[in-house]
């Protein structure tokens, strides 16, 4: 939430930092503001609304060789221009870039008031331009001030911090907000994650929490938390800058749904063992050397939105081939719990982004009380790919849509793996585990059959029922989690409201809903449960309720029942999820086009939440 940048270097800062907004404006994107350093002077532009915005307040000429800016996902203070950043201090001789929220600002900012600080806006990220201003008047050094003041603030933050009386350099620090350092020649690069720099350079250095740098053009200095220097990694990100681009599609969402023959493929090369009937997983092998894995009693799958419902997917997965039992867990509840967990559990940490805070303490949690925690992840560098024990990295390339495609069909492969991993050494047999590898390597050719076969007609299914307000999504077994994965990409990128239920709680209160004017997305291929999944769509119509059926070719369906029919390929029930999620997509995505909805970035989302 919230993205920040910074520039200090030999090119034109201003434009550097601008592009990198835009990179960033996924991660917020109600406000926006640069702070420059010209003539000697803190110069800062800001307003509410989107990156486009700076274009109309931004000089023309403006041409600085330090700036820093921020797009902003409001938390305290509503979006508008003050509120927006970067903030200053009295003089405006400090401007600061702020990600995460200081919890005691309003201690600070009382004790601030009554020492003559004039504030001027309602956040809580003010506060930490009047404290550096503060001691820096007793320091009169800026990293000196930005220590004392930080060690002042509980919270959380990635900041940059620039001042006139010291021109020539950035000071940058995180606590569980993501920060990054690109290093340039000549030049160097802040930003809170490596899409804002990636044009620029692919060498990238990860701050962690409690260090601190000092950024020259030429120099870049770390202090880890007692304020010793410390050397750190310079690592080569292998993302292209022509990633980070749409492509020639009109959003990036439908760039990512599209790209997901690709990325499946990705995410499972070189992880298919199809001599033994496995998976090769490096991170497991370590994890579990020789018979360790027969220690693991139990697995908790731990995750947030769209990664909590791959998480349920590897429930079924982990069931049927480890026989372990398995439970799926909100981060956001499983922390605030006192969770059962022991060095017998084993923990699998789901998250896109690798920041989401709520999963990074869940996991912390759950190494704490000792379980080995196994991340799956696709930002490379990220917080939760660095704190977890082992992991696998599902390689999508940058999702930059604000709501999941791609990763969330990759992290269940990636769950799928692990299972057949963890199965093989249980209870699956060779010729099953052979049979799973073969299925696999041919899905993505399916996924794109499937874009190929459906995007029309779903494209017109999508006209005739834009109208409806409320959906409600059902599917049994593997396809109750696709439910709720359809009827998330829904709300969040249409705003109508959509429920997602397993089709038989239906009779159990959703029912009631059901009337002409409440349609239902059923998603029901010929599997083990179709003929229940038939008489709960006989249930429906029996309420005149409307019927969009996801089914498969060879289904047999009296197409009198329902309104309209999604055909995708007769497979194995195990990998309907991997096709089926297109439909379910591509229908979230063709509504929100026809109300005119802005898709790769919907209100009061960001991408990677932060925040607690
Ligand atoms: C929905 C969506 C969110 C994320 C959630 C977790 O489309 O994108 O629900 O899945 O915020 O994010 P990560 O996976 O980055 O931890």
């Amino acid at each position: 939430m919230c993205g920040i940048v910074g520039y200090i270097g030999d090119k034109n800062a201003v434009k550097a930092v601008i592009h990198g907004l835009h990179k960033l404006e996924y991660r917020g994107y109600d406000s926006v503001g640069i702070g420059v350093i010209e003539k000697n002077k803190v110069k800062i532009y800001k307003d509410k609304g989107r990156v486009k915005t700076l274009d109309n307040i931004v000089p023309k000429n403006l041409n600085t060789s330090l700036a820093i800016g921020h797009t902003r996902w409001a938390t305290h203070g509503k979006p508008s221009k003050l509120n927006a950043h970067p903030q200053s201090d009295c003089k405006n001789e400090i401007a600061i870039v702020h990600n995460g929220i200081i919890e005691n600002f309003g201690e600070l900012k009382q004790i601030l008031k009554k020492e003559g600080h004039n504030f001027k806006s309602e956040t809580d990220s003010e506060v930490l331009a009047h404290l550096i201003e503060k001691f820096y008047g007793e320091t009169k050094d800026l990293a000196k001030a930005v220590k004392i003041t930080l060690d002042k603030i509980n919270g959380t933050y990635g900041i940059v911090v620039i001042s006139s009386k010291e021109p020539d350099k950035m000071i940058v620090a995180r606590s569980s907000s993501p920060i990054i350092i690109g290093v340039g020649k000549g030049e160097n690069f802040v930003a809170s994650d490596a899409t804002a720099v990636i044009k620029y350079t692919k060498k990238i250095i990860y701050i962690d929490d409690g260090e601190m740098a000092i950024v020259t053009k030429d120099n870049i200095d770390i202090f880890n938390k007692d304020n010793i220097r410390i050397d750190k990694k310079i690592e080569s990100l292998n993302w292209s800058a022509k990633e980070v681009e749409k492509n020639g599609y009109p959003t990036f969402m439908l760039k990512e749904i599209y790209e997901q023959p690709k990325s499946f493929t990705n995410t499972l090369a070189g992880h298919i063992d199809l001599e033994n009937g496995t998976s090769h997983l490096g991170g497991m092998q370590n994890l579990f050397p020789d018979n360790e894995i027969h220690n693991i009693k139990r697995i908790v799958i731990i995750g947030c939105g769209t990664s909590w419902h791959a998480g349920l997917m590897g429930e079924y997965y982990f069931e049927n081939m480890t026989g372990l039992p398995t439970e799926v867990e909100y981060a956001s509840e499983f922390r605030y719990r006192n969770p059962a967990i022991d060095s017998e559990t084993f923990v699998i940490g789901i998250s896109q982004s690798g920041e989401t805070a709520d999963t990074l303490a869940a996991l912390r949690e759950a190494k704490g009380k000792g379980a080995k925690v196994f991340g799956i992840v696709n930002v490379v560098g990220s917080t939760i790919s660095r704190e977890v024990d082992e992991g696998l990295y599902i390689h999508v390339g940058p999702e930059i849509g604000v709501a999941s495609t791609k990763a969330f069909l990759s992290q269940v492969l990636a769950l799928f793996l692990v299972s057949l991993y963890i199965g093989r050494k249980k209870r699956l047999s060779i010729e099953d585990g052979i049979k799973f590898g073969k299925q696999l390597q041919k899905i993505p050719s399916i996924i794109d059959e499937v874009l190929q076969s459906t995007q029309a007609q779903i494209k017109k299914i999508a006209d005739k029922y834009c109208k409806y307000t409320n959906f409600l999504y059902l599917g049994r077994g593997f396809n109750f989690p696709v439910a709720l994965e359809g009827a998330l990409k829904l709300k969040e990128i249409s705003y109508v409201h959509a429920e997602g239920y397993p089709a038989g709680e239906m009779k159990h209160g959703p029912i009631a809903l059901i009337d002409k004017d409440f349609p239902t997305f059923f998603i029901a291929p010929n599997d083990n449960f179709f003929q229940k999944s038939i008489s709960n769509i006989q249930e429906i119509k029996a309420r005149n309720g409307k019927l969009i059926l996801l089914t498969d070719d060879n289904a047999k369906v009296d197409e009198g029942l329902v309104d309209d029919i999604i055909r995708i390929p007769t497979i194995d029930e195990e990998f309907y999820p991997f096709i089926e999620t297109i439909p379910v997509q591509l229908f979230a995505y063709y509504i929100a086009i026809k109300k005119n909805r802005d898709v790769d970035k919907p209100r009061n989302l960001a991408k990677s939440v932060t925040v607690e």
